[in-house]
């Protein structure tokens, strides 16, 4: 019951509808909104601006953790509710939309959000939405299934529209673990130095006069939409898993390895998967989202612990780990992203961060976000506060894509997310290459043999033959550079 969960009584003359809630939010305003791949978002004000935005033409600038559920920001797309969106997205309908122009599209590493806002880089939200699992007698939010930019908005914002979600179990309260950075100069350091140390408060401090109305929901969260395992990626793990039991034996690392970071999507979640058929044991996790393969890694017995910002769950797991939540209790904490992906901690613990490129160069520079040099995907997200700071910044992707009219490895990334000074490890299904400590003229080579689809592998070695003849530390074909991109777009194939 609504009653049970608003502890400061106060507060219940604040419950309005959606639609009230939405009439609060002026044209032209910049929204904090919570909500972390497809975690914790706010479930119904989005879908009653969705109306005013057909009915009145609303337009807003939307701020986020990172991608929303529940088709928000498809929704929001189609109705040409927003004209800027920030830092992250993952929906098909928003893609169109920010590459046809009509969004502007502020991708940021998802650590630096909060932090920009708070040294008036950019400007902060007037208006925040956030999802609660409860409000506490002081009048405090109590956030849900993902915390991500959520306390910073809601610390900043002139006012605070809570959604008070009933289909969240309110064993969520209690896992959270909000600090917020101290302004600078003179910041103290953050003091995580384990995954599970408590530096915060399990709430939002807010001033309760903020609130300015709470609307009652009862909707869960959307399933996250990862494909399951397959050869290419049990490949790629195994690869992986090579790689890391190499590193024990050298003696650099013991089986408990480093805490782990793992990206979002198909390829990241299935290659974590692989870790349960490993020697490897009493893993912790220091990463943004916890998967489903976070939870195999936990029933298997191989992980202990996992600190994160959200969770991005099937709806079988989903039900599953809610339902027993008072289990993971001591094992899963949840932090703002700015402290998830916090490049100090990073360094600090020491993480072997493990993303997805969608395709990398023979020097191993990356490209995570740009389709074709030009069209965004998703974004950045944390991808590079992990790959400049952790210990081990590994990029995996599938050799080809597209049936093969793609190769992933290409002379030349068409844009750069992460530049080869960030990358340490590539892996594809058909092999890794260890670039540590490796010049550009060492790193192709290894490369073009151990990571290149068959199909491309001649076309690249004549490539980099072609080009070392030409000379350069970085040796090109320049006007050849980016052809395999001209290809694609033109003739709808890389290969020629
Ligand atoms: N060129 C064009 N398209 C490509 C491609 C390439 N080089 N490589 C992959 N793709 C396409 C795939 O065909 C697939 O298309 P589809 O949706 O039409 O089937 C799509 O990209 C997604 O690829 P998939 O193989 O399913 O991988 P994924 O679900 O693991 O996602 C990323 C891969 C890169 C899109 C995703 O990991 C991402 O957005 N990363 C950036 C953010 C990030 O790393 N965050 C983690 C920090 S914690």
């Amino acid at each position: 019951m609504l009653r049970d969960r608003v502890r400061r009584k106060a507060l219940l003359d604040k419950v309005v509808s959606a639609e009230e809630a939405a009439s609060l939010v002026k044209n032209g305003s910049r929204l904090g909104m919570s909500g972390f791949t497809r975690a914790g978002e706010a479930k119904v004000v989005p879908p009653a601006l969705v109306e005013r935005a057909k009915n009145d033409g609303l337009k807003i600038e939307l701020f986020t953790g990172a991608s929303l559920g529940n088709d928000m920001d498809g929704k929001m797309a189609a109705a040409h509710l927003l004209t800027r969106r920030s830092p992250f997205q993952a929906d098909p309908v928003m893609r169109k939309a920010i590459n046809n122009g009509e969004i502007m599209f502020v991708d940021q590493h998802l650590s630096l959000t909060a932090e920009s806002m708070r040294a008036g880089q950019i400007r902060k939200v007037d208006t925040a939405v956030i999802e609660a699992c409860a409000i506490t007698e002081e009048g405090y939010i109590v956030p849900t299934s993902s915390v991500g930019n959520s306390a910073t908005f809601a610390l900043d914002a002139d006012q605070i529209i809570v959604e008070l979600n009933l289909a969240h179990t309110d064993q969520l309260e209690g896992m959270h673990d909000v600090y917020i950075p101290e302004k600078r100069p003179n910041r103290t350091p953050i003091q995580v130095s384990h995954t599970m140390d408590r530096i915060g408060v399990p709430y939002f401090a807010v001033d309760p006069s903020k609130i300015s109305a709470i609307v009652e929901t009862n909707i869960p969260d959307s399933p996250a939409n990862n494909l399951p395992p397959d050869d290419d990626t049990a490949q790629i793990a195994g690869h992986l898993l090579d790689f890391l039991k190499n590193e024990v034996k050298q003696g650099r690392l013991t089986n408990a390895l480093r805490p782990l970071q793992c990206g979002i999507g198909t390829i990241a979640n299935a290659v974590l998967s692989g870790f349960q058929d490993s020697p490897f044991h009493d893993l912790e996790m220091f990463s943004e989202v916890l998967q489903d393969s976070t939870f195999e890694l936990f029933d298997s017995g191989k992980l202990l612990r996992a600190s994160t910002t959200s969770f991005s769950l099937s709806a079988a797991t989903n039900d599953r780990v809610m339902s027993s939540l008072a289990d993971f209790k001591d094992k899963i904490i949840l932090r703002p992203q700015e402290i998830s992906n916090n490049p100090e901690i990073s360094r600090r613990l020491g993480l072997i961060c493990i993303n997805t490129a969608l395709e990398f160069d023979i020097y191993g520079n990356v490209n995570s976000t740009h389709v074709g040099g030009t069209h965004m995907m998703n974004g950045i997200g944390g991808s590079g506060d992990f790959a400049r700071s952790g210990q081990m910044s590994i990029f995996v992707t599938k050799s080809i894509a597209k049936d093969g009219k793609v190769s992933s490895i290409v002379p030349m990334v068409a844009h750069v997310d992460h530049s080869e000074h960030d990358v340490a490890i590539v892996a594809t299904e058909i092999g890794l290459a260890d670039l540590r400590g490796l010049a550009p003229r060492e790193r192709a080579p290894l490369i073009i043999k151990n990571c290149v689809h068959p199909l491309y592998r001649d076309l690249l070695t004549d490539y980099y033959e072609r080009a070392v003849k030409r000379g350069g530390h970085t040796p090109h074909v320049l006007e050849e550079a980016l052809s395999w991109h001209v290809n694609l777009a033109s003739k709808g194939t890389m290969l020629l």
